[in-house]
């Protein structure tokens, strides 16, 4: 088994729920970037995006995925936009097995209709978009994002509903990939 699995998304698929359970089912340690983010700046993420700009939490976001690529036995749940950027990919592409989990436009729009603090889907005022214009958003985000995320090791197609069974299918395609010849 790969000593670190970086699970990468876009906001909403669940990369810390599947990820803590996958860490469990391996024994190994979970570790989700955002909240150590949070811890490290004692504010949340969006306070950080407003009062800092997306700009110092991307440097934070970086030195932290630096920092990971010397833990072992970790599962770790990356925000939606770390591995966007080459320096970080490349990090997580040396040091670790990067997952990619992949859920359809129509079910992100479902899961994030809810969301309260992720300043990427907000409008000017500072709320969340609804309804059309958030699916719009949503939907040029992943546009943008996914050739990105597609660069990942493994790409894992998540089965709506069923967090069992989306984390047998994550560990046995892990477990396939680590036996497959370099
Ligand atoms: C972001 C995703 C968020 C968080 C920040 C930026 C992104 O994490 O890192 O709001 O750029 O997609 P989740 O993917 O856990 O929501």
């Amino acid at each position: 088994m790969p000593t670190l699995i970086y699970l990468i998304g876009f906001m909403g698929s669940g990369k810390s729920t599947l990820g803590s359970i996958l860490a469990n089912v391996l024994g190994y340690d979970f570790m989700d970037l955002d909240d150590v983010l949070v811890t490290r700046f004692r504010r949340s993420i969006e306070a950080v995006f407003t009062e800092e700009g997306e700009d110092a939490f991307r440097a934070a976001e970086q030195a932290l995925v630096r920092e990971s690529t010397m833990m072992e036995e970790t599962v770790i749940s990356t925000g939606g936009g770390a591995f966007l950027f080459a320096e970080n990919r490349s990090l997580m592409s040396q040091h670790g097995l990067t997952v990619y989990l992949r859920l359809p436009l129509s079910l992100l729009v479902d899961r994030l209709r809810s969301s309260r603090h992720r300043p990427l889907l907000y409008d000017d005022r500072g709320v969340t978009l609804t309804g059309a214009a958030l699916e719009t958003r949503i939907g040029h985000l992943l546009e943008e994002r996914e050739p990105f995320y597609e660069m990942a090791d493994l790409v894992i197609d998540v089965e709506p509903g069923s967090v069992g069974q989306t984390v047998d299918t994550l560990f046995k395609e892990i477990q396939a990939f680590a036996k497959k010849p370099a």
